[in-house]
């Protein structure tokens, strides 16, 4: 295959690689949604379900995502004319591009809540009599509710975004990912040490690890899987994207098994940073969305040294959130550079103006658009529900049937093992082929059709 990859920006090395991989993978996915979800699912049995899940299923899936775009050096459409000239397959292109782009929308939205909170938090506003939960409740709802202010927050938060991406592959995305997920991951531990020493912190690690699997019902396992899927940035042209940056030599089994091992390790510390504390203060686990924007500021009042924890918090929370949010919008840079031959500048402007409106759409329906309800849902939950539960999971379907079936084992066996130069023992190469062409794809259907039929 004729090499592309010179022209093209790409990654300095594996290690970079799982960092910006990882930095795609680790956002408000884990600090925010994983722990509200695990919260209202039974704890320790959501994130057993969660674990199988990741390794069965996605780890296979990030990797036919790997093999994809590393081998075609292409964007999420234009991958699919390489693998397969002429072919229907690009039309799995087009499904995997819609899912970032209803993801990014509202994904902005909350990153700029993220903004807002860090702000209040360094001007230590979670403190005294603004402390108690009905405050900080209506303080959350009034915010989020406002016409106004969210969407200056939304469009701060965008333009953060487009400028790291604009910037380039190398000079922005690796730079701030290779800077800020270390940052990251310290913070974190800052924040684990913090709540485990809390007294009346052992009942939140019981919740998170003592699992009772009586309380699994097919809905938990859906729910499981969408967030293993939306927390891996899978089925949607992300990793696609991000794997036609990385170099011929670099290993892929390395770099998935490092993205997968990192989020989730993440996923796990993000838990216990939050469970400990809810239990400590006596709080109901099961607190929705707003578990992280109004359960946490009312944790951090009650605790010694809860300002500086807090704006720890919220900052961790804001670069998780950036170090995704570039991710999703070089999907639609990638394809627009190099499909439509635009500059990048003009391709980050273009995307920011469409993201802009969508993201605006799912800020005010939280407020005065509240009323426009499709399907029962307001836009902001239409999006996430669409997106989750059914456009990542059919792109994570097809990239799997096209990478297990169309390309076959051949394919796959050559870029595990970088045109036989890397020695992969033949058991495992042989576990991943039948991962991909079988039980990837037979899991996603049958809980699809568990779905429909509850
Ligand atoms: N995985 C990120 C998180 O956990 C969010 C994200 C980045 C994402 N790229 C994505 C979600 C693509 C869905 C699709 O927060």
């Amino acid at each position: 295959m004729k090499d592309l990859s010179e022209k093209r920006e790409s990654f300095a090395g594996s290690m970079t690689a799982i960092m910006a991989m990882a930095g795609s993978a680790v956002g408000l996915g884990n600090l925010w949604r994983f722990p509200y979800l695990m919260g209202e699912n039974g704890g320790a049995t959501f994130i057993a379900i969660y674990l199988l899940l990741a390794i069965f299923i996605c780890l296979p899936i990030i990797l036919v995502e790997f093999i994809i775009g590393r081998r075609s050096q292409k964007n999420i459409y234009g991958a699919f004319e390489v693998l397969a000239p002429g072919k229907p397959w690009k039309l799995i292109g087009i499904c995997c591009t819609l899912a970032p782009i209803l993801v990014l929308s509202f994904y902005s939205v909350v990153g700029g809540w993220s903004i807002n909170y860090l702000l209040k938090a360094l001007s230590f506003s979670f403190t005294g009599e603004n402390s108690n939960p009905e405050y900080l409740s209506s303080l959350f709802s009034n915010f989020v509710t406002d016409p106004y202010k969210p969407l200056l927050f939304h469009t701060l938060f965008l333009g953060m975004t487009a400028v790291i991406v604009a910037v380039g592959v190398k000079k922005g995305i690796e730079r701030f990912s290779k800077i800020v997920m270390p940052l990251l991951f310290v913070m974190i531990i800052i924040i684990v040490v913090k709540a485990v020493t809390l007294p009346g912190s052992s009942a939140g690690l019981n919740y998170i690890f003592k699992p009772d699997f009586s309380k699994v019902t097919s809905e938990t396992v859906l729910k499981a899987l969408g967030q293993a899927f939306f927390s891996l940035s899978l089925g949607c042209g992300t990793m696609v994207t991000y794997a036609s940056y990385v170099g011929r030599k670099e290993n892929l089994l390395k770099c998935s098994a490092g993205t997968v091992f990192f989020d989730t390790i993440f996923a796990l510390l993000a838990g216990c940073a939050i469970m400990p504390a809810v239990f400590a203060y006596g709080i109901n686990p099961s607190e929705g969305p707003g578990l992280v924007f109004v359960t946490l500021p009312h944790i951090f009042s009650q605790m010694t040294a809860g300002g500086p924890v807090a704006i720890i918090f919220f900052f961790s929370l804001l670069i998780a959130a950036l170090t995704s949010s570039i991710s999703l919008l070089e999907v639609l840079t990638a394809l627009l550079t190099e499909e439509l031959h635009l500059k990048r500048t003009w391709a980050v402007v273009i995307s920011f103006f469409l993201f802009w409106i969508l993201g605006a759409a799912c800020s005010l329906s939280q407020g005065v658009l509240s009323d426009v309800l499709v399907f029962g849902k307001n836009i902001f939950d239409l999006f996430d529900y669409i997106s989750a539960n059914i456009l990542m999971l059919a792109g994570g379907l097809l990239l799997t049937i096209f990478v297990g079936w169309a390309l076959g084992k051949k394919v796959i066996r050559e870029e595990l093992t970088n045109d036989g130069s890397l020695r992969v023992p033949p058991v495992l190469l042989q576990t991943i082929v039948f991962l991909i062409r079988y039980v990837a794809p037979a899991a996603i259907i049958a809980i699809f059709i568990f779905q429909t039929i509850s």
